[in-house]
């Protein structure tokens, strides 16, 4: 087979700054080892997140171009709602400034003390708005996703025997949603098989819980289906995403991700009573009913970004482009998450750099070195993302210490993705003169965005 190359040509180019590796140590000392306090140009090859960091394309552009700001009853809008309808076959579509902001909606009208909000895994800020709202949030990953290291195809995927266990203890009545997170980013990028979703679904319908997709990755995880579920191999990925839309009664969409906007989410949902009362606070919040926070020309750039995703080139080229990363990281011994996810790289970090305890925070640590080495920036998805204190004050940690290398879109060429290849084998190897960090700063809630740390003696 022949090398699968990236499905579009450059149009427009923009510089990375280059700095050195003594002026880096600097800047991270500086920024308190924090990879969100760095200044994107101090950053040469920027995996911080996949989210907002797309490259639009030229239709996306030319869209942005016709994009029409009438406050009420947009042209535009319409061209979003009739392309979210099309590809989720959700009857009702609410526009928001993003994902956090549709789930913001949602847990304030479903939340409250003593509800659960069950999930494979609930990404951060979707874990913060449940805890804002006074309910908890539950996840139930299955037991291969616990296990870095071991390849299964769908690691993403619900417990659903957990799921059936929690149902009974906390009561369906005090589980006003349970939520599947595709492809799911916390746990790796891996994708949740159809069947899953299918049994999920099934229980949920049982218990008369309302079921809803967190769909920011959606296109990733249909195309993980196409290759590795049974029965799927033929059939196009709008077909298998309309057909993962179909069990469900809503879902919320970070449109940063799979729709190749910079900015911009949404609610969809079949219950019009819910969508009545999510409208209501979306006028007080975000804005009216047809732009929720967003101008014209973003509903035009997702509207055409959401259906871009959803081609097979594209899908077989990104897919791909994160495996040629994970192939090259496990040739070298590197250990990170298997198989490949859909979005970004995921380096095992307690395996990598077993010198360091959980509580001085081997994650945050290797983030640091990628930078210092090579201008690489990264996120931990552990214990400092995740982690929360006991009565006595003890860390309990998260059940894995992930780095993420995300992916932006359409952005970074297979050079670049060499480079960041030799960077992190570069590391691998003086793995043991990395030290652990010990935090000087933190906050109650989502304490990773502006904790202060300092490299421990
Ligand atoms: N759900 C998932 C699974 C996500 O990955 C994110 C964002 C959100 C919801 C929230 O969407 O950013 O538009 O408010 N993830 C980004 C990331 C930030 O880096 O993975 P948002």
């Amino acid at each position: 087979m022949k090398t699968i190359i990236e499905p579009f040509k450059i149009k427009s180019v923009e510089p990375i700054c280059f700095n050195t590796k003594e002026e880096r140590v600097s800047i991270l000392e500086k920024a308190n080892y924090n990879p969100f306090s760095i200044h994107a140009n101090d950053v040469l090859i920027d995996l911080l997140t996949d989210s907002g960091t797309s490259a639009m394309s030229s239709n996306q552009w030319a869209g942005i171009m016709q994009g029409d700001e009438s406050y009420a009853g947009s042209p535009s809008f319409f061209h979003f709602e009739k392309t979210v309808k099309e590809i989720t076959g959700l009857p009702i579509v609410i526009p928001a400034h993003q994902g956090r902001a549709a789930e913001k909606i949602l847990f304030s009208i479903l939340g409250g003390k003593g509800k659960y909000f069950i999930s494979n895994t609930l990404f951060d800020t979707t874990r913060a708005n449940i805890e804002f709202s006074g309910a908890g949030g539950i996840d139930l990953l299955c037991e291969e996703g616990k296990h870095p290291t071991v390849p299964s195809a769908f690691k993403g995927n619900m417990d659903t025997g957990a799921l059936k266990k929690i149902i009974i203890e906390k009561g369906a009545d005090n589980i006003p949603m349970v939520i599947m997170t595709v492809t799911n980013n916390s746990g790796g990028g891996q994708p949740v098989s159809m069947q899953n979703i299918k049994t999920v679904s099934a229980i949920c319908k049982e218990n008369k819980i309302p079921f809803f997709i967190d769909a920011c990755r959606f296109a990733e995880n249909s195309y993980f289906i196409k290759l590795r579920e049974e029965g799927y191999a033929n059939r196009s990925v709008t077909e298998i995403a309309a057909e993962l839309f179909s069990y469900a009664d809503g879902c919320t969409m970070s449109a940063k991700k799979d729709a190749f906007a910079n900015i911009g989410g949404f609610l969809a949902m079949r219950d019009m009573d819910l969508a009545i009362r999510c409208r209501n606070l979306l006028i007080i919040t975000e804005g009216f009913t047809t732009y929720g926070g967003l101008a014209g020309r973003d509903l035009e750039a997702i509207a055409i970004g959401l259906k871009e995703v959803m081609d097979e080139h594209y899908l077989q080229y990104r897919i791909r482009s994160i495996e040629y990363l994970t192939n090259k990281l496990i040739a070298a011994g590197v250990p990170v998450m298997q198989p490949a996810g859909g979005h970004a790289v995921y380096i095992d970090a307690k395996e990598f750099l077993p010198h360091i305890p959980v509580e001085q925070y081997p994650g945050q640590a290797l983030v640091g070195a990628l930078y210092v080495e090579g201008g690489i920036r990264s996120v931990e998805i552990g214990s400092l993302m995740f982690g929360k204190y006991n009565a006595a004050g003890k860390l309990i940690p998260s059940q894995m210490e992930l780095v993420r290398l995300a992916i932006p879109r359409r952005v970074y060429t297979q050079s670049h993705i060499d480079y960041v290849a030799e960077v992190v084998i570069e590391v691998f190897e003086k793995r043991n003169s990395i030290k652990g960090l010990q935090i000087t700063e933190e906050v109650p809630m989502l304490r990773h965005f502006t904790a202060k740390l300092k490299q421990t003696p």
